[in-house]
């Protein structure tokens, strides 16, 4: 072969590999530019419908914020309706994954709903942020380096509630719909309530989402406790305040419960819920200006106040944003990508806060009681409280 096919054999290749090199460097420019694929999964009908719509609020309120923009990427939504139906959850999840590609799961409200999106997301290696539902599971046995939640976990809220009873009460009875959700708050409620010294004397139960409350409210009446625990949320709640109010009982026992009974309720209960105390991660009458700029937009924006359901829709959106920040918003960046969101300090409406190393906020939990509209802070109940994440092997 003579010097000049070899030279000629040399600039093919060179020219080869630099055409190869443009071609990644478009494909990854493009990729860089192409929309950010968040799929919303939440409850738009039901008794949990209001709580879909204010967490979907809540995230688009952040978005807005930060130009429509997260790690630089423009924000496309993909939405479903989960209608807080676990049995539709697994088809609802593989929609958003398989078909319409989405980057990050952002949803849901329903405990049974998110342990079936957790283990699909846990399956394909999806990114999944829980804006809501408690379930211990998720930071617990199902915990995974893909899973992040924005919320609580069930445990916490209810063990709040059982240190701040203990305090005043002996014998509670309790009553939830029978689902992971109430199940685990009571349980957290019970731990709580009987280290202090107190005791459970009946634990009631019903259906989700039924609100046939009649016979449970004749139960409570005859077996006298000193208070009542409950877990409702959404429509459910405030039938059941105004059915606890109605049969008389109000005045005679004591009805306590997570804040959910009351955020996003009290409008709806009128007079019924007036003075109840609940505990919570969020409250009304929060000092910080991060919280009073949330409040000022948030009403500007949907013409309505917010609640717990929209600071943690907020505080979902932040996460993600802070995660993408770190990896230019190259979700295919996978360690980097959850090593920041693991990292990161959330500047919430809530109050500040970090996430543990199961993924679940570390938070304050306030005592609030239901005056007008709000639920307004008494109190830190107690501070910085983290989830034990039991069973979760991470
Ligand atoms: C849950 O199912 O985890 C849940 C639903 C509504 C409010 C709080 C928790």
């Amino acid at each position: 072969m003579t010097i000049d096919v070899q030279f000629k054999r040399i600039r093919h290749i060179a020219a080869g590999i630099l055409s190869l090199a443009a071609l990644t460097l478009s494909g990854t420019t493009a990729a860089q530019q192409a929309k950010l694929k968040v799929g919303l999964m939440l409850p738009y009908t039901g008794t949990y419908a209001a709580l879909g719509t204010a967490i979907t609020n809540g995230f688009k309120q952040y978005v807005g914020e930060s130009g429509g923009k997260l790690g630089g990427r423009e924000v496309e939504y993909f939405v479903v309706d989960d209608e807080s139906d676990p049995a539709k959850a697994t088809e609802n999840t593989n929609k958003l994954i398989k078909r319409d590609q989405v980057d990050v799961l952002v949803g849901t409200v329903h405990s049974g709903v998110a342990m079936a999106m957790a283990k699909v997301a846990r399956e394909t290696g999806t990114l999944m942020i829980d804006p809501n539902a408690g379930a211990d599971e998720l930071t617990g046995a199902l915990c995974a380096a893909n899973i992040f939640r924005t919320s609580f976990s069930n445990w916490q809220p209810g063990y709040a509630m059982g240190q701040y009873m203990a305090k005043k009460h002996r014998r509670a009875v309790t009553l939830t719909w029978k689902y992971a959700a109430g199940l685990q708050m009571v349980d957290g409620f019970k731990e709580a309530f009987e280290k202090g010294g107190g005791k459970v004397v009946k634990e009631l139960t019903l259906p989700f989402p039924n609100v046939e409350f009649q016979p449970f409210l004749t139960e409570i009446a005859s077996l006298k406790p000193d208070a009542v625990y409950v877990f409702f949320a959404g429509g459910g709640a405030a039938k059941f305040v105004k059915d606890y109010a109605a049969a008389g009982l109000k005045n005679s026992i004591p009805l306590y419960g997570p804040g959910f009974l009351t955020d996003g309720t009290l409008e709806a209960m009128g007079d019924a819920g007036a003075g109840l105390l609940t505990t919570l991660h969020y409250a009304d009458g929060l000092t910080s200006a991060k919280d009073r700029s949330f409040r000022l937009n948030y009403a500007k924006t949907y013409k309505l106040q917010p609640d717990v359901y929209a600071v943690q829709g907020y505080d979902a959106a932040q996460l993600l944003g802070a995660g993408l920040a770190a990896v230019k918003g190259d979700v295919g960046r996978k360690p980097e990508l959850y090593k920041a969101i693991e990292n990161a300090r959330i500047d919430s409406p809530r109050g500040p806060f970090v996430l543990s190393r199961a993924h679940n906020p570390v938070q304050d939990f306030y005592l609030r009681k239901a005056e007008g509209r709000d639920n307004k802070v008494l109190e830190v109940s107690i501070k910085g409280l983290a989830d034990p994440a039991r069973g979760c092997k991470m």
